[in-house]
C-alpha cells in the first residue's frame, strides 16, 4: 500500500459500549478530516467487572475486526481494556496502539499543584494500578489515590445526569477524597465525563477534572504526525459505527455521548474475528 492509500484509511476505535464515543467526539473535534470506524462490544459489555483473561480476549477480537476493515490505528478507548490489555495488544499487533490511560496520566500532572492525585475507575482498572503507575513513570514523588466508583457507569448509560439519586450516590463514593487532599481528580472511566457535573460540585471548583478523552484525541493528532499518517483535508469524512447487540439502544444512548447523530450502526458477530 503506497503512503497516501495509507494516510486515507480511517482511525479504528473500540470500547466495551458506547462510553468510547467521548474519545469518538474529540477527534471529531481535534481532528475533523479524519475517517473514524467504531466498534463498540456491547453484547459483552460491561468489561470492568470481568477478569484480566477475559478484557484481552475481547480486545484481540475487536482490533481482529477493525483491521478487516483496513484501519491505520487503533484506540482503546476503553480504561478496562487499556489497563489489562494494552500491553499484550501491542505485543501482538503490529499496527499502531494507543490506549487512554497515559494520555489522562500525562494530563493529571500537568494539572497537578500540590502533588495528590485521585482517580476513579471500574473494579479493572482501579484494581490494575495502572493510572498510578502511569503517573508515578512520569513524577514518582506524586500521591496517587484510587477509588472503584462502579455505579457511575450504570448512572451514565440511564441518563441519570441531574438526579438526586446520582448526587447521593456520588457523595458517598466521593468521600473518599475528602481527607486525602488531592487537587486533580482522574475520570479514568470513558462513562464518567457525562457526570462531570455532580462530581465537580461534590469535589469542588479547586479540584481538577481530567477527562482523557481530550488528551487521547491530541495525542492520536501526534502519533499521526509522526508516522505521516494524517489524512489530507481534501475528500469526504466518514464515520462507521458497529456494535455486537442490537444497535437500537446504541443509537439513542450514543448521540447522548457523542452530542451528534448517529445515522446507523450495524451488528457484528463478534465471536468470529
Ligand atoms: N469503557 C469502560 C471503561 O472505561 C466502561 C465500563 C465497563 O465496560 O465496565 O472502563
Amino acid at each position: 500500500m503506497n503512503s497516501d492509500e495509507s494516510r486515507n484509511l480511517p482511525i479504528g476505535i473500540f470500547d466495551s459500549g458506547i462510553g468510547g464515543l467521548t474519545v469518538v467526539a474529540e477527534v471529531s473535534r481535534k481532528l475533523p478530516h479524519e475517517k473514524v470506524i467504531y466498534f463498540g462490544d456491547t453484547g459483552r459489555f460491561p468489561y470492568g467487572v470481568r477478569s484480566k483473561e477475559v478484557v484481552k480476549n475481547f480486545s484481540r477480537q475487536n482490533v481482529n475486526f477493525l483491521l478487516s476493515k483496513k484501519v491505520k490505528l487503533v484506540v482503546v478507548a476503553c480504561n478496562s481494556a487499556s489497563a489489562v490489555a494494552l500491553s499484550y495488544l501491542r505485543r501482538n499487533f503490529e499496527v499502531p496502539m494507543m490506549g487512554v490511560i497515559e494520555p489522562g496520566a500525562k494530563a493529571a500532572v500537568r494539572a497537578t499543584r500540590n502533588g495528590r492525585i485521585g482517580v476513579i475507575g471500574t473494579e479493572a482498572t482501579i484494581a490494575s494500578s495502572s493510572y498510578p503507575k502511569a503517573i508515578k513513570r512520569i513524577s514518582d514523588s506524586i500521591k496517587v489515590f484510587g477509588k472503584a466508583c462502579p455505579l457511575f457507569v450504570s448512572l451514565a448509560e440511564e441518563g441519570y445526569i441531574n438526579r438526586e439519586a446520582t448526587r447521593l450516590i456520588a457523595d458517598d463514593y466521593l468521600k473518599f477524597f475528602k481527607t486525602r487532599r488531592v487537587d486533580t481528580l482522574v475520570l479514568g472511566c470513558t462513562h464518567y465525563p457525562l457526570l462531570k457535573p455532580v462530581i465537580s460540585q461534590i469535589m469542588g471548583e479547586a479540584v481538577s477534572l481530567i477527562d482523557s478523552a481530550e488528551e487521547t484525541a491530541l495525542e492520536v493528532r501526534e502519533v499521526l504526525t509522526k508516522r505521516k499518517l494524517l489524512r489530507p483535508k481534501s475528500g469526504k469524512v466518514a464515520y462507521r459505527y458497529f456494535v455486537s447487540d442490537t444497535p437500537e439502544k446504541f443509537v439513542t444512548v450514543g448521540e447522548r455521548f457523542l452530542r451528534r447523530e448517529i445515522p446507523k450502526a450495524r451488528r457484528v458477530d463478534i465471536g468470529m474475528y
